[in-house]
């Protein structure tokens, strides 16, 4: 499964990358609010830190105005995917762009024939949400199982991306769900990578080594 990080923050993508185990980058629109650095300049930024896909989300909801966001973000870099929402609108600018051989991410899917719909116009990946499906007590992880079914059941090379992760516990059921990605913010790579079976292990390994040998 590859792990890409969700924020727009170049802090957290530098200390993201420099585990080297990082394969790209999702923005929205609320992520690069929070910043407050112009859009294309912040993802010129993080497309020098990340080879790998970096997303950039339109803001446009109609068909032209979206055709007209995606061709200034996707001369910013040759790894730039364009981020658009799955609606009737984003569908036929995912056709349009797929057709021209541009990358897409197809966003804010809550159900499993949204994602048979993007996969059919040729988008790249197709982002579930489970925990703002597990917000409003449906099954998140449930949606992800039917994706995999249903593009496996044809072949659709459209990769699961899975997002709206909130803990380990997401990621872990993402992995065996066989999601192809997990996007996840630093505060769950952090959490990934701490127990505290670890922690108290490394001490004591530590402290025996010293009582033995000193130093
Ligand atoms: O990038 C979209 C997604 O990951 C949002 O997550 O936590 O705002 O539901 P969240």
């Amino acid at each position: 499964m590859d792990l890409y990080i969700d924020t727009a923050n170049l802090d957290e993508i530098k200390q993201a990358a420099a585990l080297g185990v990082l394969d790209g980058v999702t923005t929205n629109p609320s992520l690069i609010a929070k910043e407050k650095v112009p859009y294309a300049k912040r993802l010129a930024e993080i497309c020098e830190f990340v080879k790998g896909p970096v997303s950039a989300e339109v803001v446009a909801t109609d068909y032209d105005g979206m055709m007209s966001e995606a061709e200034p973000l996707r001369k910013i870099a040759e790894n730039i995917v364009i981020k658009l929402p799955i609606t009737v609108d984003g569908l036929r600018a995912c056709k349009t762009l797929s057709d021209k051989g541009v990358k897409t991410n197809m966003t804010l899917c809550f159900q499993p024939l949204q994602a048979l719909m993007v996969a059919k116009a040729g988008a790249f990946l197709v982002s579930p949400f489970i925990g703002r499906l597990d917000d409003v007590s449906e099954d998140g992880m449930d949606l992800i199982h039917k994706i995999r079914q249903i593009y496996d059941n044809y072949g659709f090379p459209t990769k699961i991306l899975a997002a709206s992760i909130r803990h380990p516990k997401h990621m872990v059921d993402c992995a065996l769900a066989g999601a192809d990605v997990s996007t996840v913010p630093m505060s769950v790579i952090k959490q990934v990578l701490s127990h505290p079976l670890t922690d108290s292990g490394l001490k004591k390994f530590v402290e025996d080594y010293k009582k033995a040998f000193g130093g």
